[in-house]
């Protein structure tokens, strides 16, 4: 049997997507109705952290506890992967005790290294690339506030980093228009701009770029490991800061999403996020509901 692997948005199609939505959307009424549901029983998700993170450790570990499960934080300081055991080792090692890894770590490239030798599902928590779980919450606060984003028109504002090229792949995926908006020389990466090229465009001017949108999303301006650059960044993105001159320009009922964790003054202003037309709350909450869905269809099936 083929191992399911969740490393881009890429590994699951519309219906998937779909079916994931809608099943997150009824874990969370579920849990808000004090229902019990632990499919899980018994079984472990090792995480392995090489950055930092506060949002996807607390919502993997609290699924698996609401599950039934149990979760293992693995920081790459404290296991043998710090100190140069091989990736194809560690992966085949842990998958023969555990049932499901997340990986967070710098180049991609080492996390699809790790999903080819290991034998149980590897979870993608963000990449250099990509953070696929971050997207399927940004949908399901999408499907929750406005319905279907089939047809709508989303800025993506910023760094063409691994928030923008999961957007990319969303954009193609659940078939919406992606405008994207990006200081030169800071553009996503081409092998994404070729694979999803019908459903996004690259617009130099911020405010064109949010005309008539029905949702602005944005992410820091640097990135974790670039933090060296980070000087040099908030001089290069300060025209791309989403403030309410901004959002003015997209519909009036528009949405903002930021994955967080958020610089206000930097890429976003606090009249922004604060205010009534960001998401970003719930945003943060639904990675609990939608990861327990992606879990649950990893491992239940
Ligand atoms: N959005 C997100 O992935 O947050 P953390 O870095 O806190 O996990
Ligand atoms: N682009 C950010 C996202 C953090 C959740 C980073 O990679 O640091």
């Amino acid at each position: 049997m083929t191992v399911r692997h969740f490393l881009t948005l890429t590994d699951l199609d519309n219906g998937e997507i779909k079916r994931l939505l809608k099943r997150a959307i009824e874990l969370k009424t579920m849990q808000r109705n004090g229902v019990g549901y632990a499919p899980l029983k018994n079984k472990v998700l090792a995480m392995i952290f090489e950055k930092s993170s506060t949002r996807t450790r607390v919502s993997f570990e609290t699924a698996m506890a609401h599950f039934g499960g149990q979760a293992l934080f693995l920081s790459s300081r404290d296991t043998q992967l710090g100190r140069g055991e091989t990736i194809e080792d560690s992966a085949r090692v842990l998958s023969s005790m555990v049932d499901c890894i997340m990986v967070r770590t710098f180049e991609h490239e080492k996390i699809e290294l790790f999903a080819r030798h290991s034998s149980v599902p590897v979870i993608n928590g963000l990449t250099d690339d990509a953070h696929p779980c971050q997207l399927l919450a940004d949908m399901q606060t999408y499907f929750e506030h406005r319905g279907d984003i089939q047809g709508k028109t989303v800025t993506w504002i910023g760094d063409g980093n691994n928030m923008c090229q999961s957007y990319m792949q969303a954009a193609k995926l659940l078939d919406f228009k992606l405008k994207i908006t990006c200081p030169e020389g800071y553009e996503p990466d081409q092998k994404f701009i070729d694979e999803t090229s019908g459903h996004i465009e690259l617009v130099a001017d911020p405010k064109k770029a949010c005309e008539q949108s029905d949702l602005i999303a944005t992410d820091v301006w640097a990135s974790m490991g670039q933090e060296e650059e980070r000087e040099l960044r908030i001089k290069d993105f300060k025209p791309y800061q989403v403030n309410a001159s901004l959002m003015q320009m997209a519909k009036p009922d528009a949405l903002f999403m930021h994955c967080l964790p958020a610089h206000r003054g930097e890429e976003v202003s606090a009249e922004v996020i604060d205010g009534k037309q960001s998401v970003a709350w719930d945003e943060a909450e639904n990675r609990l509901h939608v990861q327990k869905a992606l879990l649950e269809f990893l491992l239940v099936g």
